[in-house]
């Protein structure tokens, strides 16, 4: 399998969950402490040698390419006031090896149809898909755990986590066979299945190594549950061709994409490295 190096970040839809504070803003600029959600999934990539970013956007998306871009005013300033540290945290946001590449998707049809969207940029080599609002706390970078799990088995790779029954019906769900200590190969997956139907309670989350092969996948793939494209469907579709394989990760994920959870994140993380704990 050729080296993973392009990373997808769908980041096109409306967060509407989190109205009004998403009427004009994204959701993965909305901060967890003191950086955006996209920060960290961006860090996570860059930590694990991804060095194309792909961004999927939408309206109202301006602010994600402001903030990954150098702000000249902002840095003067702080040059001027001799503000050393922030300094060096606006300008060290990415490394310099690391390029930012930008594409729009046309109206938000779903997360099959935006990963489907970085197709003419991801081009045939396989790539790392991340969605923001799953902000997953690890001592090795989550997306690099599936990397070197894709190397390993020579296959797609879905991050999976156990979760309650009574939950299946937020996540796509997997039906697997063993191959290894953390990786099963996936025999089935359904989107957002019923609980008493749900054929395990492996749930995937926002981290994927894919093969390019989705993208063919992808376009055969018609709306499925909630009237949306989804990428479930279109690696329902892959799996039929290509090995597709599950891997339970090492880390803690925060559902950022609700309240509870950005809560959650936000108090776990302040604590943690903040030193906000009183
Ligand atoms: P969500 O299912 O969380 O949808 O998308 P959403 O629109 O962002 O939020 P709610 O449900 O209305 O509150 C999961 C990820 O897929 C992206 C989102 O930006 C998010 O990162 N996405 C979803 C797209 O890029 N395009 C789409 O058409 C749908």
């Amino acid at each position: 399998m050729r080296p993973v190096r392009k990373a997808v970040f769908p980041v096109a839809g409306l967060g509407t969950r989190f109205l009004p504070a998403t009427k004009a803003m994204p959701k993965e600029m909305l901060p967890v402490v003191d950086k955006p959600l996209i920060q960290y999934a961006v860090e996570e990539a860059v930590a694990a040698g991804i060095t194309d970013l792909i961004f999927v956007t939408g309206r109202n998306k301006r602010a994600i390419e402001d903030h990954f871009d150098s702000a000249p005013e902002l840095e003067a300033e702080l040059a001027r006031k001799s503000k050393d540290l922030l300094l060096s945290l606006v300008q060290d946001i990415l490394p310099s090896n690391v390029s930012c590449i930008y594409i729009r998707q046309s109206a938000p049809l779903g997360l099959g149809h935006a990963v489907l969207t970085a197709a003419p940029i991801v081009g045939d080599e396989p790539f790392a898909v991340l969605l923001a609002d799953d902000l997953i706390d690890a001592d090795r970078p989550v997306i690099g755990q599936l990397i070197d799990a894709a190397l390993t088995h020579q296959g797609s790779i879905l991050g999976v986590q156990e979760v309650l029954r009574s939950e299946t019906d937020r996540y796509g769900i997997v039906a697997t066979d063993p191959v290894g200590p953390r990786t099963e190969r996936v025999r089935h997956i359904v989107e957002k299945p019923n609980p008493d139907v749900a054929p395990s309670t492996l749930a995937v989350v926002g981290r994927y190594v894919l093969d390019a092969r989705i993208f063919a996948h992808l376009r055969q793939t018609q709306a499925g549950a909630g009237g949306e494209i989804q990428l479930t469907d279109g690696i329902a579709s892959l799996l039929k061709e290509k090995p597709v394989f599950a891997h339970r990760y090492e880390g803690i994920r925060y559902d950022c994409g609700n309240k509870e959870g950005m809560f959650r994140a936000t108090v776990a993380l302040a604590m943690k490295y903040h030193n906000l704990h009183p």
